[in-house]
């Protein structure tokens, strides 16, 4: 079992389905784990359950997020805060829900990738990024314009910060899941109309768990994935590998 030994690790999209599984499954693992989202209430109650630390910030915001991250240590980062935004065509997208998508999930990793990189370059042991990416980057799904943009940009930032950070024996990884059914994924995936063929054309034919995109995490942070760096790993029942 991976056990982090009090390592620090940031924790963004805590107060959310996949996040808050993260959370739980690192502090199991020995971490100090540092819960962040909007709401300072619904970290809260995870920092209850789990004794993880709160750090309430805004991605949309650089100031916020520096003020938040510039004189935080951390060992490592999980880029798990989104928005799923709005299932559109590129012919009839809402261009405002773009730009709101490409600044939660992609600016707003970006900026905490710049200001964790920063401790961790200079705290010299290393450390593990992984962003929260999606299938949508890897293959193309109807509706998906803005979303799946907001995560092939995710995806290059991926492998362009492997590349810089690499010198520094900071690795960065993106995981790719399939849906979990959250409140971002619950109102598209649930029609009927929508899961059936999708689940159809997956080899495992089912929706991913919490704990099942969790886990992936959990190892690509872990010193068990030191050598891997720069790769978009697919969680995803098979989907993609058609
Ligand atoms: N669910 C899926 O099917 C699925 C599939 C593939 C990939 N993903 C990705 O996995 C990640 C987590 O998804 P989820 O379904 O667990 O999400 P979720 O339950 O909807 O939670 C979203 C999280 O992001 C935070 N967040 C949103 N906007 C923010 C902002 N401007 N600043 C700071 N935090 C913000 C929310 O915090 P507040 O509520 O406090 O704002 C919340 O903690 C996302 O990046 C998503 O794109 C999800």
């Amino acid at each position: 079992m991976t056990n982090f030994d009090g390592r620090t690790i940031l924790v963004t999209g805590a107060s959310g389905g996949i996040g808050g599984a993260t959370v739980r499954q690192l502090v199991a693992a020995g971490a100090d784990v540092v819960a962040s989202g909007r709401s300072e209430e619904a970290l809260s109650t995870l920092a209850t359950e789990t004794g993880a630390r709160v750090l309430p910030f805004d991605l949309t915001s650089e100031e916020s997020v520096r003020a938040a991250l510039q004189n935080l240590d951390v060992y490592g980062v999980v880029n798990c805060g989104g928005f799923g935004g709005e299932i559109a065509t590129p012919m009839d997208t809402d261009i405002a829900v773009f730009d709101k998508v490409i600044s939660i999930n992609a600016r707003g990793a970006l900026l905490v990738t710049k200001y964790t990189s920063a401790s961790m370059i200079r705290l010299g042991v290393g450390g593990s990024i992984v962003n929260v990416s999606s299938q949508a980057s890897l293959v193309a799904l109807d509706g998906h314009i803005s979303y799946a943009s907001s995560k092939a940009a995710l995806d290059s930032i991926t492998r362009v910060s492997a590349l810089e950070l690499g010198k520094y024996n900071i690795r960065v990884n993106s995981v790719n899941p399939t849906v979990v059914m959250t409140p971002m994924s619950a109102g598209y995936w649930g029609r009927e109309e929508i899961k059936e063929p999708f689940l159809s054309a997956m080899p495992l034919g089912r929706w991913a768990t919490e704990d099942e995109i969790a886990a992936p995490i959990v190892f690509l942070l872990s010193d068990g994935a030191a050598m891997i760096t720069g790769v978009s790993l697919p969680i995803d029942g098979g989907f993609t590998c058609r």
